[in-house]
């Protein structure tokens, strides 16, 4: 469920009429829904109730540092790839020792950003990377918490480019080896094991790779104890997917996932982590574009968008579908027409959808793509020099534009011309 709903035949967000905005701030703009993220960050918490827990969104899903300070008031931690990541959470007033660190390749000033400024843990994915981890921490006379993240070898059977938990995946240390690396990192001066990680992909519509995973998880627990590594947190990454079309998707719910996790995890006594970012921004946000033209060509109809593959690049990076509903709704009893729906990049990638069933839709009128909050605007790009879009926040019928759009100036000042052109 989310919080973008008709009212009087106008699509809101919250209580703000959507035309306001666009007459506001101009489109394409992202907008995104303060109760939405709420309530299924909520959801998250009431599925782990019980259980010793923290959830640490996922900010490469959606950035803005307004969102992640709207999370973190409800108690959330972070999950981070990036030094960048690591600078909003804590701008956004993330305390470091509710940030968990991930990705496959941390450099050492990102290491040295976070030893400093404090930090929960390392979710470390090499044998390289612990020994660099523990040189540098040793150099400043402290110790690196870490969790190594395992690859479970599990297929989590989702969209080949977002699936991270086959052994031929980057991701991880195979769980075959993962024994031998905690020994060695129990022998590293600059290294306190706190835990394992593991994240086998995003958008599952499946607990059963899940299950799969924690529960090879759960039996490397048990024999790392057996072992004598105090293992006290598992990090059981992000993934849980989202239902893009209204129609025939029913992913799995958060209570589902988490009674799974509390079945399986539960009699370990440990604090679990969980590091979502779809299911908490994605149908949090909107994306909203204007009809530029309506073209007739050879057998088929285009609906030119002011939107582009720049600023939502699922369509043509994944092959995804949003759905793309009118934002004043169609009267009753109108007539779909199939239209291919597509923005003005020069490429024929751009396209959104393909002979998608849309109702009577011409030039000025106003569209808004569904479940576009996670993973849209932080994928966009300034490609055809179009400058990154607006991004709004609605908090009841309060809105605020929580990242302007730049002016040209903006953009092409950030260009130097060398000594040699500047005759
Ligand atoms: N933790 C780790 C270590 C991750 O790599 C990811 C996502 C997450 C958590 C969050 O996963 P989520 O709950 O959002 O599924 N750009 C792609 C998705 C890439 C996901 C990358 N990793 C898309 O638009 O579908």
């Amino acid at each position: 469920m989310d919080h973008f709903l008709y009212r009087d035949g106008v699509l809101h967000a919250e209580d703000v009429p959507l035309p306001d905005i666009a007459a506001q701030v101009g489109t394409p703009f992202y907008c995104y829904s303060t109760a939405t993220l709420t309530r299924h960050f909520h959801l998250f918490e009431q599925a782990l109730a019980g259980m010793d827990h923290l959830i640490c969104y996922s900010v490469k899903s959606l950035s803005n540092q307004a969102i992640l300070r709207t999370l973190a008031k409800l108690g959330a931690g972070m999950d981070v790839v990036s030094g960048g990541e690591y600078r909003r959470a804590r701008a956004a007033g993330v305390p470091g020792e509710r940030i968990v660190f991930s990705g496959v390749g941390k450099t050492r000033e990102e290491m040295v950003l976070a030893l400093n400024d404090g930090i929960r843990q390392f979710n470390v994915e090499s044998e390289a990377e612990l020994v660099i981890l523990s040189d540098i921490a040793t150099g400043m006379g402290v110790r690196a918490p870490i969790t190594l993240r395992v690859n479970p070898d599990v297929d989590a059977k989702t969209h080949e480019k977002i699936a991270t938990g086959r052994k031929e995946d980057k991701f991880g240390v195979p769980i075959s080896r993962a024994r031998d690396i905690y020994a060695q990192a129990a022998q590293l001066p600059g290294i306190e094991v706190v835990g394992v990680d593991v994240h086998i992909g995003s958008q599952l519509t499946d607990l059963a790779p899940f299950e799969a995973a924690f529960t090879r998880i759960a039996d490397l627990t048990r024999t790392l104890r057996a072992d004598g590594h105090n293992i006290r947190r598992l990090d059981l990454g992000g993934g849980l997917g989202i239902p893009y079309t209204t129609s025939n998707e029913t992913p799995p719910l958060p209570l589902d996932y988490g009674a799974m996790i509390q079945r399986v995890l539960g009699d370990l006594d440990v604090e679990v982590e969980i590091e979502p970012g779809r299911l908490i921004a994605g149908n949090a946000g909107i994306l909203v574009a204007q009809v530029i033209y309506l073209k007739q060509g050879e057998g088929r109809d285009f609906l030119i968008l002011d939107a582009a593959m720049n600023d939502l690049i699922r369509p043509a990076m994944y092959g995804a579908h949003h759905d793309i509903v009118p934002v004043i709704e169609p009267a009753p009893g109108f007539e779909r027409r199939a239209v291919d729906i597509v923005g003005p990049v020069c490429e024929s990638g751009d396209t959104f959808a393909r002979q998608r069933d849309m109702p009577p839709l011409g030039a000025g009128d106003l569209v808004a793509f569904r479940s576009a909050g996670a993973y849209g605007a932080v994928m966009a790009s300034e490609y055809n020099t179009r400058p990154l879009i607006p991004e709004v926040l609605v908090h009841r019928d309060h809105h605020a534009v929580i990242r302007p759009r730049p002016s040209f100036d903006e953009i092409l000042n950030r260009d130097r011309l060398p000594a040699w052109l500047t005759d």
